[in-house]
């Protein structure tokens, strides 16, 4: 693949975002078609964004032979569904968070990727960011050294008018904070720090008066040994998202914007002058690429190019899933959760209590 990719999305709510992001990068994508079941909605948008093509049926998006990829930006319920009908068609994904609602699920969407020969990238835009770009860096790069602890709030303001048609609800939200708005942040964690092998949380319903949680405590113990403590609300008169990593030679604290916490800036500080040398040294040599959306496309863009491995991936969704399914287990039963979650567990073939 090379030049311009040809683009249909699918839901015009975020799907608006969606295509800012792509009109943002004219010499990679072009948007030629969008898709909604309120006509009018996609019309306006489609409008708006001189997308040429609306329709009102995925069927009809895919039968469009010169789209490239289809990016669909749906309900939650409808993801795993659209995207199994989209590679059906011959054609990448790209899928709104969260992919499916069980690891079940998500583990069939990673047999079909497979048996399709196209791929499929769970959007987790916020990785981009330029502050966890630079901690990723220096991670890598060996000078942040090891990990000792992470701390991730999300803390957010939901009152009732946030609750319409699909949200607050199991069946068609597929979960609550944790799913909905906390993902983000987790993979974050997970994106720089690597995943955790034992959970223990407890969730609560104390903001609204929904079907799912709004608020959550969690620590986990990662596979490093290091601890990471999750918190999550709706509930919080001031909004923020921070995230805040000790690591043997420094420690790094996030921007605390609620929607942009993963940009600069961000403090590290140095365990030793020796180490703030270094951490100088290394960022000097950072390269900004686009951010948000936009960084989560441009990477896309460059790794369908170069045959090389997306931004991300479904494994990277089926983290994601896991630890929401070790999460919400272990506040149903008290119990701390053992990771890896396969096919025998309880939650396997889903985390809402009708599945379970
Ligand atoms: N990555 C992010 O930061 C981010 C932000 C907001 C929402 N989201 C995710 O995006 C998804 C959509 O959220 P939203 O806020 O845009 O919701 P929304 O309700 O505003 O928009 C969804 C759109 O999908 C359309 N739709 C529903 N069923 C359809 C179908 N069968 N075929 C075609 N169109 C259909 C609806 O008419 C609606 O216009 C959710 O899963 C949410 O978690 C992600």
């Amino acid at each position: 693949m090379n030049g311009r990719l040809r683009v249909g999305v699918v839901g015009a709510g975020i799907g608006r975002s969606h295509i800012q992001a792509y009109q943002s990068l004219p010499d990679r994508f072009d948007v030629l078609a969008l898709c909604d079941i309120d006509e009018e909605r996609a019309s306006d948008l489609a409008q708006q964004s001189a997308i040429p093509r609306v329709c009102n049926d995925l069927s009809e998006l895919c039968r469009m032979d010169d789209l490239d990829v289809i990016d669909v930006c749906t309900p939650s319920h409808l993801h795993a569904r659209h995207t199994m009908q989209v590679l059906d068609a011959g054609k990448p994904v790209v899928c709104e968070k969260p992919v499916a609602g069980s690891l079940r699920t998500v583990d069939e969407l990673i047999a079909a990727e497979r048996r399709s020969g196209k791929r499929v990238m769970p959007i987790f835009q916020n990785r981009f960011g330029h502050g966890l770009q630079k901690l990723k860096l220096l991670v890598d790069r060996g000078v942040a050294g090891s990990l000792y602890l992470a701390t991730v709030e999300t803390a957010w303001r939901r009152r009732a008018a946030y609750y319409v048609r699909w949200r607050g609800k199991w069946a068609t939200e597929l979960g609550g904070a944790l799913v909905t708005l906390a993902i983000h942040a987790h993979d974050a964690l997970f994106y720089v720090c690597g995943r955790p092998r034992r959970v223990f949380a407890r969730t609560a319903t104390l903001v609204n008066p929904i079907e799912t949680e709004d608020t959550i405590a969690a620590s986990l113990e990662m596979a490093s040994g290091a601890l990471a403590s999750l918190s999550v609300t709706t509930g919080s008169s001031a909004e923020i998202s921070r995230m805040r990593f000790c690591f043997s030679c420094l420690s790094a604290e996030s921007f605390t914007a609620p929607y942009a916490s993963a940009s600069d800036p961000w403090i590290f500080t140095g365990d030793s002058p020796e180490a703030e040398e270094r951490i100088e040294g290394t960022l000097t040599g950072f390269v900004p690429l686009p951010e948000g959306f936009a960084g989560q496309f441009h990477r896309f863009h460059a790794a369908l190019s170069a045959g090389t491995e997306l931004p991300v991936t479904l494994a990277d969704a089926r983290a994601s899933a896991e630890l929401i399914t070790a999460v919400y287990y272990s506040a149903t039963t008290c119990e701390d959760v053992a990771l890896p979650i396969i096919g025998d567990h309880p939650m396997y073939a889903g985390w809402q209590p009708e599945a379970a």
